[in-house]
């Protein structure tokens, strides 16, 4: 069995990297180390948003890895505040220039926020399209869309996203979300993986991983895997780091596949805010 990273071809012809590496709540001052811990791991795809405040830290670890910028595939996200056209735009230059480079592989609204700017997100998907046309973006998509909102953009859109960045994980799955995605050739992004941890002590997850001589992490990445979504843990532990990578040489069968997605508490399970009512946009 091979144990390099597949990728998937999204809607647009490029393809991405199945498993990458996500910083959120990783600090600036220690982005550097993580990410070039991570690139010296393996990983080739990083997945960052202005929101989390370490784009710079993003681009420098990448410059001294001595890797060729195509490469690593990278991915930021524009900030709740910017949803309007030109503060769009201005947002977008803001994080080529953190980043330090001239295009970016992937381009996500973070958040559909449906109550704030009128509940219009389709002006603001119109000038990520506009990024993509002049090749600063190479593939444009959104995050935390449930099926309503991705439903309203289509009317407005003449692109489809590319990716839809949600949460799912075992105790989440989402599936109301990955389907609307799979019928559309939105590939499905899984943030928090792991349920930031919490779901690495269930009694069924440890059991698996004990029989096939895994760790819980790594049956739960295989999972997200097998299931053909994309997924970028985070962890500053660099053992965890390389657990995290080494899942591709092993394989769930599908008991133990329909096991884990037993664990789905549905709306229960999720982790973070609802899509339909979060509004936060930071100063
Ligand atoms: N679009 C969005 O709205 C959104 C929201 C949230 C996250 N995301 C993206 O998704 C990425 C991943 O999500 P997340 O960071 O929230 O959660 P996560 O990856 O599910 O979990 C991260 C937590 O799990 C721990 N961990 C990682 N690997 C482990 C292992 N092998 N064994 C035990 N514990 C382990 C980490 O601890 P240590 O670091 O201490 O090792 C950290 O506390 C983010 O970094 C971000 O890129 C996107």
């Amino acid at each position: 069995m091979t144990t390099a990273v597949p990728v998937i071809t999204l809607n647009d012809g490029n393809t991405i990297p199945q498993l990458g590496y996500g910083v959120f709540q990783i600090e600036p001052k220690d982005t550097v180390a993580a990410v070039s811990k991570a690139l010296e791991v393996g990983y080739r795809h990083i997945d960052t948003a202005e929101m989390y405040d370490n784009e710079k830290e993003v681009g420098e670890a990448v410059r001294s890895s001595g890797l060729d910028r195509g490469d690593v595939f990278i991915t930021s996200k524009l900030n709740n505040g910017f949803h309007r056209p030109d503060d769009a735009r201005k947002a977008f230059d803001a994080t080529l220039s953190a980043l330090g480079v001239d295009y970016i592989d992937l381009f996500l609204i973070h958040w559909p926020l449906p109550t704030l700017y009128d509940g219009d997100f389709v002006s603001t998907w119109r000038t990520l399209e506009e990024f993509q046309r002049e090749g600063r973006a190479r593939s444009i998509g959104v995050s935390n869309f449930q099926v309503s909102h991705l439903q309203r953009l289509a009317t407005g859109a003449k692109v489809v996203p590319a990716v839809n960045q949600v949460e799912a994980h075992p105790y989440f799955g989402n599936e109301e979300v990955r389907r609307y995605g799979r019928e559309h050739g939105i590939a499905t992004e899984a943030w928090a993986p792991i349920a930031k941890g919490r779901v690495l002590t269930d009694p069924v997850v440890t059991e698996i991983a004990e029989r096939i001589g895994r760790t819980p992490a790594q049956v739960v990445l295989r999972w997200h895997v097998q299931r053909g979504d994309i997924v970028f843990p985070k962890s500053t532990t660099p053992k965890r780091v390389e657990e995290n990578f080494q899942i591709f040489d092993f394989e769930l069968d599908s008991a133990d596949m329909d096991r884990v997605c037993a664990l789905d508490k549905g709306e229960a399970g999720r982790n973070g805010p609802h899509p339909d009512r979060f509004a936060h946009v930071p100063n």
